[in-house]
């Protein structure tokens, strides 16, 4: 099929390489032309695991090119909106003035027929809206909402063999066929895998998205509210979640407390969810993930108040090394960071913060000049007053504490992220101190 992606961040590029490698023909849009720039000679912007091979290989073959102009997706048929949806300035809503630009710019070279399909996690009642727009505009293209469930860190295979594929089709019997069969043709392949797909109206697909991110930030906070009850009963969060976990019903998965949840979607789309929820008065349906929201910003002041505390209450001019920057492994992406927001803190209350992280320094050092990096791990430790991990990443959970104790002038460290063995770090000589354990 012929297909257009609008938006090319972390969603977007990836789908239009993934659409790509499965035999598509795609063109990519974006307003950024430095981005363009890039994955139009087949480079990756950010960092996502699989994705340089992939746009390289497409880019090579001549079925994925990228433009600028969205008069290129002329030609397509298959449309997918998958612009950013940040949080609003100032309000807990999500900004949806990138998802209407994207819509009105595509109506201007839609033809009778084309699918736009919305991808961008959106508040319930916005495909409703755009559907009406796009009826108005008397261009003969309809819309289907299909959201979108990749993990940053793995996004080319949950894009290439989803755990499930969820369409959200048009009440009109005929256009609800058309668009189910125009969006199957497209994941023909995961579909001839047996991809389980549920095919919803709009409003249930817009929410099976917001509503999964909402579930799953809810089980982080659980876990981190018993890391605080843990922590002044003396009981070991690890441990219970291990004990919990082998529940059936309840599962290990999502259950590691630590620093909390981050990243471009989760914390802003349960903010949108409780802004709209308001909006149509079911405001106290929601209200719990306000509660989430704020147990999920307290783990990232008490590891703040750790540190202060290892650093007996006088951070000022003591070496910290943070290690990580990222909101989690295997991505580049600092949006809403809790490791970014840890090592801002303490640079605020004057201590010395040297960060690392293996993909991230970038990213942070364009946000963040006021930190200083260092790419060497051994620099990063050397001297060290405190080491503070916020970012598992294999090669910081893996680290020897014999060899990082002998660089360090002291040897205490904060596992943001209970990934460290207490045993063998205090073995080594090591103050450990992890969240919501003795
Ligand atoms: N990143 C994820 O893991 C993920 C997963 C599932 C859903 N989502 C959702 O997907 C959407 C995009 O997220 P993202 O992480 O890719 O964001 P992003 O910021 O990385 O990418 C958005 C892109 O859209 C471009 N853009 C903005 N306005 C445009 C316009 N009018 N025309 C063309 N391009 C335009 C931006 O320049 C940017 O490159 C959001 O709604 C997000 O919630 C993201």
């Amino acid at each position: 099929m012929r297909v257009s992606v609008i938006g090319c961040g972390y969603l977007g590029a990836v789908h239009a390489a993934s659409m790509a490698e499965l035999g598509h023909e795609v063109v990519g849009i974006d307003v950024d032309a430095a981005k363009i720039a890039r994955l139009a000679v087949g480079e990756a912007p950010f960092f996502e695991p699989g994705l340089p091979e992939l746009l390289r290989s497409a880019v090579a073959s001549g079925r994925l090119t990228f433009s600028t102009d969205m008069a290129d997706v002329a030609g397509a048929s298959v449309h997918f909106v998958a612009v950013g949806t940040p949080q609003l300035r100032g309000s807990f809503s999500a900004d949806l003035s990138y998802v209407d630009a994207a819509v009105e710019g595509l109506l201007e070279h839609v033809s009778a027929g084309d699918l736009i399909v919305g991808k961008s996690t959106v508040p319930v009642g916005t495909a409703e809206r755009l559907a009406a727009r796009i009826a108005d505009s008397g261009t003969g293209a309809f819309l289907a909402w299909n959201p979108e469930f990749l993990r940053e860190g793995f996004a080319v295979k949950d894009t290439i063999s989803p755990d499930r594929l969820v369409y959200g089709v048009p009440v009109d019997a005929e256009a609800a066929a058309t668009a189910e069969a125009m969006l199957s043709e497209v994941y023909a392949q995961a579909l001839a895998a047996e991809t389980p797909l549920i095919v919803t109206d709009y409003a249930t697909a817009e929410l099976v998205k917001v509503s999964a991110n909402a579930f799953l930030a809810t089980k982080i906070s659980f876990i981190n509210a018993m890391a605080e009850i843990a922590e002044v009963t003396g009981a070991d969060v690890t441990q219970l979640a291990d004990a919990i976990g082998l529940d059936v019903r309840i599962g290990r998965r999502f259950l590691g407390a630590g620093v909390g949840f981050g990243g471009g979607c989760l914390p802003k789309d349960i903010r949108a969810f409780t802004a709209r929820a308001e909006e149509i008065g079911r405001g106290e349906s929601v209200a719990f993930l306000k509660e989430v929201d704020a147990i999920n910003l307290r783990r990232r002041q008490r590891v703040v108040d750790l540190a202060v505390d290892a650093l007996d209450r006088e951070p000022h001019g003591k070496k910290v090394a943070v290690l990580g920057l990222a909101f989690k492994p295997f991505s580049d992406d600092i949006r809403d960071s809790p490791a970014i927001d840890v090592a801002v803190r303490l640079r605020g209350l004057g201590a010395d913060v040297v960060a690392i992280d293996p993909e991230a320094i970038e990213n942070s050092r364009r946000m963040h000049p006021q930190l200083e990096f260092d790419d060497d791990l051994e620099a990063v430790l050397s001297g060290a007053d405190l080491v503070v991990l916020v970012t598992e990443w294999n090669e910081y959970r893996h680290m020897d504490p014999v060899w990082a104790g002998e660089l360090v002038g002291t040897r205490k460290v904060i596992d943001g992220r209970n990934c460290l063995d207490p045993k063998a770090w205090r073995a080594a000589g090591w103050t450990y101190q992890g969240l919501g354990r003795p």
